[in-house]
């Protein structure tokens, strides 16, 4: 049933194109991939619904402790609320945030660093507004979300934070790289006890799979929880949706909705060889494994409509 409902989605969508792209006399080609953009956006909405209406939440809104809505993100100038997700293009957007709040100019958004723009207390979040004025703004705000294959949003939390030697990762390896390899290693080294760099992508597996209680702090961590526990897609119901394979797009289009078409969105160079290095990772992992993996984003995997296909090469769910 969800799937023909996800197969009728996208013909709307195909059927839209060949309407759109076979009108040859419009010259306004940024209103074309506006109107196009903003079809597929439509669609991604119907399809968090309908996914919704299948897998119900165990909460309301209002049932919802207060601290659950602090990925959410507050700009009043623009009225746009934005969960932000770590490893999707959250960076980039909490710098145009601070454009769009004033706290920098707009001339060269990647000139803002990094280390600024997720500076805590930078912006005002969901969790801390009081009931009549967080309905307000869930009522009359765009409500802004950007997904991510979730095995590749977990990949990359993996190379970033685990494997790497940037100073966040640094910091990832000891609060959490020395726990996992305690954990999970059987005869570690003493340089892989002290420094707790050399993760492996299976241990990390382990670790996220075994919901032990004493490593909730850091399995909680947010730059491998799922979307869904971040975001409550089904509690607010995103407007913008956007999804990393298509953020240039997606973030042009969000821009146009709160009137702020003068920012720059940054036009990365994508990172190439995503699919080798999924398979390279999780072609580490037994079978058993990847499900037990899945199964801890399977409401991602459904709700924001992407499938195992380019991991294991077919559908686990
Ligand atoms: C959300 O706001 C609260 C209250 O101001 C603050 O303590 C918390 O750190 C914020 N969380 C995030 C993720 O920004
Ligand atoms: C923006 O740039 C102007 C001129 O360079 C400067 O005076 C101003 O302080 C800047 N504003 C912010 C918020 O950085
Ligand atoms: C590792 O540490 C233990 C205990 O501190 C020590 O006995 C052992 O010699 C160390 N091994 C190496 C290879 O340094
Ligand atoms: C979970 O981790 C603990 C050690 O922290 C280990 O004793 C236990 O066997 C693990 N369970 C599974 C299912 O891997
Ligand atoms: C954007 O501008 C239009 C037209 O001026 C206005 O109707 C709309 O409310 C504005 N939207 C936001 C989010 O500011």
């Amino acid at each position: 049933m969800c799937k023909m409902r996800i197969l009728k989605l996208e013909l709307v969508f195909l059927l839209n194109l060949l309407l759109v792209s076979g009108d040859e006399y419009n010259n306004d080609v940024s209103e074309h991939s506006l109107e196009l953009t903003q079809s597929l956006n439509l669609a991604r909405q119907e399809l968090i619904q309908e996914t919704c209406r299948h897998f119900p939440p165990r909460y309301s809104l209002d049932e919802l402790p207060p601290s659950h809505l602090e990925h959410i993100l507050i700009n009043e100038e623009h009225k746009l609320l934005y969960c932000y997700v770590p490893k999707v293009a959250c960076t980039n957007w909490k710098r145009i945030l601070m454009i769009l709040a004033g706290k920098a100019n707009d001339t060269d958004v990647l000139s803002i660093t990094a280390s600024v723009a997720h500076t805590p207390g930078m912006f005002r979040n969901l969790s801390s507004v009081p009931r009549p004025e967080r309905d307000y703004m869930l009522e009359n705000y765009n409500k802004m979300i950007i997904v991510r294959n979730p095995f590749e949003r977990l990949l990359s939390a993996f190379r970033n934070k685990l494997e790497g030697d940037a100073p966040s990762a640094k910091y990832f390896q000891d609060r959490v790289g020395r726990r996992i390899i305690k954990a999970y290693r059987e005869n570690p080294s003493n340089e892989s006890l002290e420094f707790g760099h050399d993760v492996t992508f299976k241990e990390f597996a382990l670790f996220l799979t075994n919901r032990s209680e004493d490593m909730a702090d850091v399995v909680n961590n947010e730059h491998w929880q799922p979307i869904t526990n971040l975001c409550h897609p089904c509690l607010i119901k995103y407007t913008l949706v956007g999804k990393y394979e298509t953020l240039l797009d997606d973030s042009l289009l969000a821009l146009h909705t709160i009137n702020a078409s003068h920012i720059q969105f940054p036009r990365l160079a994508h990172t190439s060889g995503t699919a080798e290095k999924l398979h390279r990772y999780f072609s580490q992992l037994e079978l058993p494994l990847i499900r037990r993996l899945y199964k801890l984003y399977k409401h991602d995997y459904r709700i924001f409509n992407y499938d195992l296909d380019n991991i294991v090469g077919f559908d686990l769910g």
